[in-house]
């Protein structure tokens, strides 16, 4: 057999024979997860004829990705984020359907324990920028008030920043956890959100880079709703009008997400200033699955 011949024989059944290899796995689900990645990875590699140089480059990017990772900073989140990875777990795993709000990504820059604040709290914290109400209610499917739900939120600075990527922050700013009243309602006071780049300085950047795309992500706050008997909600409200919400870097943005930020007249009961901006958006949880 010439060498050609012995190469392509061994492309021919190599498959096979990793397959083949699986079939001990004792655990189903992780030998149909092994042998499905394995089949696929092997197809692509057979797809694009991934020449040696293009291979060590594929390890190189991963090892960086890795090499990245702390406990500030998740770039293997971030490249499942921009590959729609992160978008299609979640529309898998949450078919809601109905009235019940749509989920979208968590992201990487939520912080657990962030300060309990009464009905109508101000969350800046020093930051400045154009003073904003949020308020609505959580209501269940059928429109009744969700009460005692525990609302986090969490937004970035208007220099783009989130608190935990500036290490001179002080400890939490735009960051809050409420819990709604007996009527289902929340309100708090904020900075009206920015778009900004995600993190672009590691491999995810330069993965975006060779590929002509930019790191913007729509102005948006986040939000984490929990309640007894409701499925959990992890959304955003993204600000209508915004530059990047047709190209958002993590395909996160849905339509029924996007909110107008209008001309405000609540008036702040510390400072008294007038709300610049005002946001009114009702939340709906579905209920959780028996
Ligand atoms: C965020 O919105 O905080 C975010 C989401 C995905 C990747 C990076 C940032
Ligand atoms: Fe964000």
């Amino acid at each position: 057999m010439n060498v050609k011949h012995a190469e392509t024989s061994v492309a021919a059944t190599l498959t096979e024979q990793v397959l083949e290899r699986l079939e001990t796995t004792p655990d189903p689900r992780v030998k149909y997860i092994m042998q499905s990645l394995v089949a696929h990875l092997h197809d692509f590699v057979r797809k694009v004829n991934l020449s040696e140089e293009e291979w060590a480059q594929g390890i190189d990017f991963l090892t960086r990705t890795g090499q990245m990772c702390n406990e500030r900073r998740q770039e293997f989140i971030l490249l499942s984020d921009t590959l729609g990875i992160s978008m299609l777990v979640d529309a898998i795993n949450h078919q809601r359907g109905g009235a019940a709000t749509e989920n979208t990504v968590f992201g990487p820059f939520h912080v657990e324990g962030s300060p309990q604040l009464p009905y109508g709290a101000d969350i800046r914290f020093g930051v400045e920028g154009e003073l904003t109400f949020v308020h609505g209610k959580v209501l269940s499917a059928d429109g009744q008030p969700v009460a005692h739900a525990q609302m986090e939120v969490w937004q970035v600075r208007p220099d783009r920043l989130y608190d935990v990527q500036d290490a001179q922050a002080p400890h939490m700013q735009l960051r809050a956890t409420f819990h709604t009243r007996e009527d289902g309602s929340y309100a708090f006071w904020t900075v009206k959100p920015v778009s900004y780049p995600i993190p672009a300085d590691g491999p995810v950047g330069d993965m975006l880079n060779a590929c002509g795309r930019h790191p913007w992500r729509p102005a948006h706050i986040h939000f984490r709703i929990r309640a007894d008997g409701y499925q959990t909600l992890v959304t955003h409200l993204f600000a209508a009008g915004d530059a990047w919400l047709q190209s958002d870097a993590v395909f996160g943005v849905k339509d029924s997400l996007i909110v107008a930020f209008n001309p405000g007249t609540a008036i702040h009961p510390d400072t008294h200033e007038t709300a610049a901006l005002e946001v009114e958006y009702d939340f709906v949880l579905a209920p959780q699955m028996s």
